[in-house]
């Protein structure tokens, strides 16, 4: 029955323009400049070893359990859940997590396209040659005065929501799919230039030992939360993305297989990018916990120094960028097919609509860097006491909502769905393949994050 029905948005050209596009989706600020900030505020390698677990025993099986639901749905998340729940004889209130990926999607894009905004604005920063010669001191300076403008981030907020909206409004196959076949591979390109950079001049063995020399006594459940969190955030996982990516994915294109591509690229690029960046930080004598502006500041320091930085810095700039735009394209991608499919819109005006309130929802993001920057809105609240209000989207977004879409997503794939169904869909058949990702969506993913938010709870409610 699920092998009958067809998207009304039409389908990826081959297996190959879904993994690019799903590549796309997955590779993004998350891994560039999320993941490098995370794993310097996090102690470095303990936080990635416990990365690559999440990403191998967690992220893979979601992954996979998300592209066979939207395979099988071939319907915008809220819809796909409606439409499988009912099919398995289940309660039709599944609907509300598909509606509850949409919401993080609407999160998440708001401060993501704030973000995506900053890179753009380097990259006219960089070739216009800011940054020749620059001391710590000058490129703390620029981003200080550039997060302090809420008009200059409110244009470029509105610059890169236009940038996604158009894209969007003329339907993946014909934009995004097209896109995605370069500029991927390109950014793989430049970031080992940028790897053999920091080989050259930086402090490459103590980056190495950043990130690859676990300290345990830094292993906190705080640590672990984030880990799981970042691993949900930079395969795009939890919220419908790749539920929607799958949706468009052709019959008989192997998920197990195309899925792991996805996480292996996706694992690559961020590995690659705290190659490239923490050695350039100790060389300049940066500290590696400096939060979200650390790429802002270490990558320009590094490029002002460089022979031909000005160039290079552009060309990584300009690439962010685009890893950036693909990847709020998957954002839009839900619930725009929501408003197309349950709401009767055209493309297009679904797009405005979508694109305008998540504009909107990216206010409080521009002006927490700025005109808020003092206000902690939930200060009374256990654990909440240092957030400011970015922090508290992000948290929302990224530590609660993705991992409880992944657990939910599991649950359903693991239990919920009858074991011929996912047989079927995943076309492993009762192989030990199959058996092995049953066991992991069953029992590995739910208890694993489980246990990660009665920690995080505990230790919410003790600080
Ligand atoms: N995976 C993207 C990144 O690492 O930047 C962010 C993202 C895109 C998260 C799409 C969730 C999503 F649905």
């Amino acid at each position: 029955m699920g092998a009958r029905r067809v998207s009304v948005h039409g389908e990826w050209s081959s297996r190959l323009a879904f993994v690019l596009a799903a590549t796309g989706s997955a590779v993004g600020l998350g891994n560039i400049w999320k993941f490098p900030y995370m794993a310097g505020e996090n102690g470095g390698g303990a936080f990635v070893l416990v990365y690559l677990l999440c990403v191998a025993c967690v992220g893979v099986p979601v992954m996979m359990a998300e592209v066979l639901l939207g395979r099988r749905g071939r319907r915008n998340p809220l819809e796909t859940m409606a439409t499988l729940a009912r099919e398995e004889g289940r309660s039709a209130h599944w609907r509300w997590l598909g509606g509850m990926g949409i919401v993080a999607a609407f999160l998440i894009l708001s401060f993501y396209s704030v973000i995506a905004g900053w890179t753009l604005a380097y990259v006219f920063r960089t070739a216009g040659g800011v940054f020749d010669g620059a001391t710590a001191t000058t490129v703390n300076r620029v981003f200080a005065a550039l997060v302090a403008d809420p008009e200059r981030l409110l244009a470029w907020h509105t610059i890169f929501m236009g940038m996604t909206m158009i894209v969007v409004a003329r339907g993946v196959r014909g934009g995004l799919e097209r896109a995605v076949r370069f500029l991927m591979p390109a950014l793989f390109v430049l970031l080992i230039v940028l790897v053999g950079y920091a080989l050259n001049s930086g402090r490459f063995d103590e980056g190495l030992r950043f990130l690859f020399a676990p300290d345990f006594g830094r292993l906190t459940a705080a640590v672990v939360l984030a880990a799981v969190g970042q691993a949900f955030f930079s395969l795009s996982l939890g919220m419908g993305a790749i539920m929607i990516y799958g949706s468009y994915l052709p019959h008989g294109a192997s998920i197990a297989r195309t899925s792991m591509t996805v996480a292996a690229a996706d694992t690559a690029v961020a590995l690659l990018a705290g190659l490239a960046i923490f050695p350039i930080l100790f060389a300049e004598g940066l500290h590696p916990d400096q939060g979200p502006s650390l790429i802002f500041k270490a990558l320009p320091l590094a490029f002002g120094h460089m022979p031909g930085g000005a160039f290079f810095g552009t060309l990584f700039f300009v690439l962010l960028v685009f890893a950036a735009w693909t990847s709020a394209i998957s954002l839009l991608e839900p619930p725009v097919t929501w408003l197309v499919e349950n709401r009767g819109m055209s493309r297009v005006r679904a797009t405005v609509w979508a694109g305008v309130v998540t504009w909107l929802l990216g206010l409080c993001t521009v002006f927490s860097f700025n005109l808020w920057s003092g206000w902690r809105p939930l200060a009374a609240v256990p654990g909440f006491a240092a957030k400011g209000v970015f922090d508290i989207i992000d948290f929302f977004g990224s530590d609660v909502l993705l991992p409880l879409g992944g657990l939910l997503i599991s649950v359903f794939a693991g239990w919920v769905m009858a074991r011929a169904s996912s047989a079927e869909e995943l076309g492993l058949g009762e192989s030990p393949g199959y058996r092995v990702w049953r066991f992991l969506v069953r029992y590995v993913t739910p208890a694993g994050i489980g246990a990660v938010f009665l920690f995080r709870l505990k230790d919410a409610l003790a600080s």
